[in-house]
């Protein structure tokens, strides 16, 4: 029996134009992947090989030129901008490389923010948050401004926000990339741990062998292509 899929695409392309109508990047050249639910896996491949273009297709942040993409078997490959922000409030935390923190807000409050916007109350939404700081091991963090934090406690804030909506789904961005490695390490034992604790499926872009080591499955990009 065929186990159930998260990600299923077929035939993905993305074709970057400029404004002037030449259309000369082909980021993405018929992709074709499958990850199943509960999958942790790292995403690999040359610099400028469509990885992020790849990542910010899978998360809903972007949509394909040509090809289908169903994520929990739903086709999302021609969702509108708002459709796309609903299946990405539901189903997906994002983390970034460069934490993407609101600077005049504290640990709690950038937490708190994305759901103040779903409509959570003020007070339920800093317990929650300072619930979520916990889960990331930063509690005595909660009133510091990203500015008064390092960058892995950033990292973990960032982390501790995607968490949110509970996502099926965690996608990181080279999440590790601004961090030392010791730091880095931390950072991919808080998203492993949600990926061993709750059964998250955890889809990790990374530039660095050891990190890209540590997960069951590999997938290689070459060339807007993924060859493995
Ligand atoms: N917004 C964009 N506009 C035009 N070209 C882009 C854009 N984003 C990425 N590209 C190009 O698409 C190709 C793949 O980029 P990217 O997905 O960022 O690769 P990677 O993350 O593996 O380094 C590169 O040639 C890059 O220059
Ligand atoms: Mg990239």
């Amino acid at each position: 029996m065929k186990k159930d899929a998260i990600f299923d695409l077929s035939n993905v392309w993305k074709v970057y134009c400029k404004k002037n109508g030449a259309c000369e990047t082909q980021a993405l050249r018929g992709v074709d992947l499958r990850v199943e639910r509960g999958e942790y896996a790292a995403l690999v491949g040359p610099s400028g090989s469509g990885k992020s273009t790849l990542m910010h297709i899978m998360g809903c942040l972007d949509t394909p030129t040509k090809g289908k993409v169903v994520i929990e078997g739903k086709d999302v490959s021609d969702m509108d901008d708002n459709e796309l922000a609903r299946v990405r409030r539901e189903k997906i935390g994002f983390v970034f490389q460069a934490y993407n923190l609101i600077p005049g807000l504290t640990a709690t409050e950038n937490i708190a923010l994305p759901m103040r916007f779903n409509g959570v109350g003020r007070a339920d939404a800093r317990r929650r948050a300072k619930e979520l700081l916990r889960k990331v091991g930063l509690d005595e963090r909660e009133d510091h401004k990203p500015s008064e934090m390092s960058g892995g406690e950033q990292q973990r804030v960032a982390i501790a926000r995607s968490l949110v909506n509970d996502p099926d789904i965690i996608m990181g961005d080279e999440p590790t990339g601004n961090l030392d490695s010791k730091t880095g390490k931390e950072i991919m034992d808080v998203i492993e741990g949600l990926h061993k604790n709750t059964g998250k499926t955890v889809i990790i872009v990374t530039h660095d062998r050891r990190i890209a080591k540590r997960a069951p499955r590999e997938i290689r990009m070459l060339d807007g292509k993924v060859v493995k």
